[in-house]
């Protein structure tokens, strides 16, 4: 009997696995149609449907799951490191032209080199980041950076998830494909508006995906490839055109515009019936194409910044040959020269405020829009990373509106073959050890001297402790002498004495002591937003005050205690800033600056007028805290339960902790529930609820 049954299995498998591969082909046809050539043949939910029933078949048969199947573009929530890898083909840049001439001089002098005019192809020079894949008898096996060009990042698990890399290839080729990963413009206004306007341009939104470390977020940005050069292991075709031709029919997408000319004009019908879009010509028709796509440069859908031109021939190419870093076959015709091209000198980083540690560029001086330039920021190691910057690159610089100088690019690599710059590990202030949160990198002592320094200004500014008479030239006066290095100092020094400097007459250090003591009646909470503990703005003091802990006294027994639980139930502190708040609070550095600020009188607790003056409405749900789930009939969406709590002066939270009082279960609650019932919490019903409400407004 067992044996009847294996045999049935066996069968259905066979079946199953045949089904699968069918469906997969039929899936990458369409995607190819639909994505490559832009032509779909199927409607949208015909393709939704064929894509369900293969995602449902993987899921019954695990076993026959493989990673190029189409469903594998979703990305995975698993960290994708970027392992530094060898290139095995040479990834070289191009020499640039900047004028229509120095093009001709470039086909003047290859033609030179050939016995007949040769053939030159014309491509749009996408302006995205630059990517070789690497595929082994069709299968995608790898997918780099272009990195310093012998060695880049593999970037594997995210380049997956774009819809224009074919994961397993029409043929079984073992062939390397350099092309350009882009976002379409649109697509980048779109995002970059919900990044907050972070990005300079859909490039380096291109490129800080792509170095994204859960390759899901990467699926969720439309990238898209084209491919631009492919290096066959065997059987290399003659030509670059047949090169192109056979990419397309590989499944990839090819740079959207093409020209194909020779000086006498004689293009084969063989370029033409291989790559039909290509417009050819001679050497008139070479210059309308350049004149044509500079002109509508701005209408294009993708970014470009100019327009190469490669010699087709691949034979004529070995023989014309390369230099180190570039081939002598190939130019790059730019548009213009950016007007912000300089050399970065050196990096240094900054201690901000919060102990945030910021890397900033010292470059070559040069004028943009207006001013001189010589101190760029390079944000955080992530965007370092991002541009691949090292020590002595050449870099694009620009400077939109207001905006501090941004490194938009590197457009040269140094040629000491120096890597990407890495921060210290240590603070160049104090020494202490940097420790990485996120994207940034932070100095975690509280009383560290350049920190500290910038805490001074913060402190005494406006909007925090405002002591109107210590501006930042008498600060600075004061931390030049070592009168003030620390905030308490500020309350430690003799301003009378200052009358023996110049400058200090009688009134002024009388207004200025006067200043002093008089930011010592500031509320609780602006002396807690003025410390400048990471996290703990004004926003979130306020809703720690407002949530109970009046004193700093409470918070520091929070801290003690690591009650993540109470602060994660505020709404608008989420668990891992709950942590990185107490995790800031135990901290002697802070302790201490707190002791000395206390013995001069500093609030350190709120005073109840301040409480009431903004508290929430007094209701029958006043001093409780609930948490809502599962879903309901009378409230729908669910927020309108949570509003009617809040109406009635209750407070709601997402998640259940030994800090909520009541859950309100709709039907299918789940954990929440169960969460509930373990730590004994009052559950209450949407009946019960409704009748709490009724009885409410009958009062
Ligand atoms: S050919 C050895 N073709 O431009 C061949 N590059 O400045 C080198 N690019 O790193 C590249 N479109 O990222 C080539 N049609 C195209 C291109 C192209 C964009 C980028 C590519 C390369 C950079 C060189």
């Amino acid at each position: 009997m067992s044996d009847a049954r294996q045999s049935d299995e066996r069968v259905a498998s066979a079946d199953v696995a045949q089904e699968i591969e069918r469906l997969r082909a039929e899936i990458r046809r369409h995607e190819y149609a639909y994505f490559v050539e832009g032509q779909p043949l199927i409607s949208d939910q015909e393709f939704d449907a064929l894509f369900e029933r293969l995602k449902s078949l993987e899921a019954q048969y695990p076993e026959l799951v493989s990673s190029d199947s189409p469903t594998h573009r979703v990305g995975s929530d698993l960290s994708a490191e970027f392992p530094e890898v060898e290139h095995t083909v040479p990834v070289l840049s191009l020499d640039k032209a900047y004028s229509f001439q120095e093009l001709v001089a470039f086909i003047t002098r290859t033609s030179r080199e050939a016995d007949k005019p040769p053939l030159y192809v014309a491509e749009e020079k996408l302006d995205g980041v630059s990517i070789v894949l690497y595929y082994r008898e069709g299968r995608l096996e790898r997918a780099v950076t272009r990195g310093n060009g012998y060695v880049g990042n593999d970037v594997t698990a995210n380049v997956r998830t774009i819809r224009t890399v074919p994961l397993r290839l029409e043929r079984p080729h073992t062939v390397a494909v350099r092309g350009e990963i882009v976002l379409p413009k649109d697509r980048f206004n779109e995002l970059n508006r919900r990044f907050g306007n972070a990005y300079a341009n859909p490039r380096n939104l291109a490129a800080g995906t792509l170095r994204r470390v859960k390759s899901r977020e990467v699926a969720q940005v439309p990238l898209e490839m084209f491919a631009y050069e492919g290096y066959f292991e065997q059987s290399p075709y003659p030509s670059h055109t047949r090169t192109l031709a056979e990419l397309r029919t590989c499944g990839f997408r090819l740079n959207p515009r093409l020209g194909v000319f020779s000086d006498d004009g004689g293009v084969s019908e063989e370029v033409e019936r291989m790559l039909p879009n290509a417009v050819t010509g001679g050497r008139a028709e070479m210059e309308r194409f350049v004149e044509e796509v500079t002109r509508e440069r701005d209408r294009l859908p993708h970014e470009i910044d100019g327009i190469v031109v490669k010699i087709d021939d691949l034979g004529l190419r070995e023989a014309l040959g390369y230099t180190g870093h570039h081939p002598r076959w190939a130019i790059a015709y730019k548009f213009e020269s950016p007007a912000g091209i300089t050399k970065v000198r050196s990096v240094d980083v900054q201690v901000g405020r919060t102990g945030r540690v910021t890397p900033v560029a010292r470059v070559e001086p040069v004028a943009i829009a207006g001013t001189t330039v010589s101190n760029v920021t390079l944000h955080n190691q992530d965007y370092v990373e991002m541009l691949e910057l090292s020590i002595g690159d050449t870099v694009s610089v620009s400077r939109r509106g207001d905006v501090i100088p941004a490194v938009e690019r590197v457009v040269e690599k140094n040629e000491a073959g120096l890597s990407v710059w890495q921060m210290p590990e240590h603070c160049p202030s104090c020494h202490t050890k940097l420790e990485r949160l996120g994207a940034h990198h932070f100095c975690t002592n509280y009383r560290c001297p350049d920190r500290m320094r910038q805490q001074l200004f913060f402190f005494v500014g406006r909007g925090q402790m405002d002591i109107e008479h210590l501006g930042p030239e008498t600060l600075q006066f004061l931390i030049d002498r070592g009168m003030v290095r620390e905030i308490p100092d500020i309350y430690e020094v003799d301003y009378r004495s200052l009358v023996q400097y110049e400058g200090f007459g009688e009134r002024k250090v009388g207004l200025l002591a006067e200043s002093v003591e008089e930011s010592k009646s500031r509320p609780f909470r602006t002396v807690l937003a003025s410390l400048g503990i990471p996290e703990l703005g004004p926003r979130i003091c306020e809703l720690l005050i407002e949530a109970g802990f009046r004193s700093i006294d409470d918070l520091f027994r929070a801290a003690d205690r690591d009650d993540v639980a109470s602060l994660a139930a505020i709404p608008g502190i989420g668990e891992k800033m709950a942590a990185d708040i107490l995790a800031e609070l135990r901290k002697d550095s802070l302790r201490q600056i707190v002791e000395r600020l206390r013995r001069h009188e500093l609030r350190f607790t709120e005073a109840e007028h301040d409480a009431s003056a903004s508290s929430a409405t007094e209701g029958p749900f006043t001093g409780q805290t609930w948490c809502v789930t599962g879903s309901f009939e009378h409230f729908k969406p669910r927020s309108k339960a949570m509003e009617a709590v809040r109406a009635g002066g209750g407070r709601t939270v997402n998640d259940v902790s030994s800090a909520v009082t009541h859950l309100l279960a709709g039907a299918n609650a789940g954990s929440k529930l169960r969460k509930a019932q373990r730590l004994g919490l009052k559950i209450v019903s949407e009946e019960e609820f409704v009748e709490l409400l009724k009885r409410v407004s009958t009062d």
